[in-house]
Order: structure tokens, then sequence, then C-alpha cells
């Protein structure tokens, strides 16, 4: 059962901007080792953080408030096609399905959280 949508945009400008000010502290706030050590430093840097950066506002979005969760504790990752996913660092009894889009301007990304079925 589908129980909630999210939505989200970020500039990549911003998340850079952030970067430049605040360094590692910011990205370590934000993010789990697993996330931005797959991400090669490059053009697309930026966009990819920021795409990941919505991807966890918009999983937020999605949650009823019934969930209590930290950023960090939201897992945005790639399977090996490239697919983005979703997991959790704590007990959730959902699953929730993400997808996200980025140019130079935005990064966007969308969620929908979906009861797990109980066994
Ligand atoms: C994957 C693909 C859709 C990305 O589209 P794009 O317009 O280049 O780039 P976008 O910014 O919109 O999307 C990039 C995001 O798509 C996601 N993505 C990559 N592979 C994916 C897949 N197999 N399934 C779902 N999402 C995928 C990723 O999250 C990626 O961002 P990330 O690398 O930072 O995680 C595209 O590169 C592709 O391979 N398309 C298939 C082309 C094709 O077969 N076309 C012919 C018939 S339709």
């Amino acid at each position: 059962m589908v129980v909630g949508v999210g939505i989200d945009i970020v500039s990549p400008k911003k998340v850079e901007e952030a970067i430049e000010r605040w360094g590692q502290d910011f990205i370590e706030r934000v993010f789990n080792p697993e996330e931005v050590n797959p991400i090669q430093k490059g053009k697309v840097y930026y966009q990819r953080l920021a795409a990941r950066f919505a991807a966890k506002e918009a999983v937020v979005k999605s949650l009823s408030k019934n969930y209590s969760l930290a950023l960090k504790d939201i897992l945005i990752t790639n399977l090996p096609n490239g697919a983005p996913v979703c997991t959790f660092k704590k007990n959730v009894d959902l699953n929730v399905f993400i997808s996200i889009s980025h140019i130079e301007e935005y990064a966007v990304a969308t969620a929908i959280a979906q009861k797990k079925n109980k066994e």
C-alpha cells in the first residue's frame, strides 16, 4: 500500500557554496561515506550531491509524521545499473522508491513510500 509521495528540488550551486563555506563538516552532517565515496569529483559532482540531498528531502516528505528520521538515517545509493535506491540506517517498515534527475541549475528527486507487507 502506497502511504506517501514526496518531491524536492535543490540548487547544485547552493550545495557547492555550502561545501566551499563549511567544507567536510557540511558533507558529514548530511551524507554517509557510502553515499559520497562512489561519486567522482568531476563536472557533475555537485549536481549528484544536490540530487542526493533532494532525494533525502523527498523521502522525508513521503513519510508520515510517525517516522522520526535524520537526513543521515536515509541512505541514497545506486544499484549496479545506475538506478538510485533508498535504504535506511534505522528499522523502518517502509520501502521508499526514488527517482533522481539533475542538470547544471537544478537537481530534483521524487519518492514514493510503500508499507512493507507483514510476513
Ligand atoms: C539513466 C538515464 C535515464 C539518465 O538520464 P539522463 O537524462 O542522462 O540524466 P538524469 O539527470 O535525468 O538522470 C540521472 C539519474 O538517473 C538515475 N539512473 C541511472 N540509471 C538508472 C536506471 N537504470 N534506472 C533508473 N534510474 C537511473 C541515477 O540516479 C542518475 O543520477 P545519479 O547518477 O547522480 O544517481 C539515461 O542515461 C539512460 O541510460 N537512458 C537509457 C537510454 C535508453 O535506453 N534510451 C532508449 C530508449 S528509451
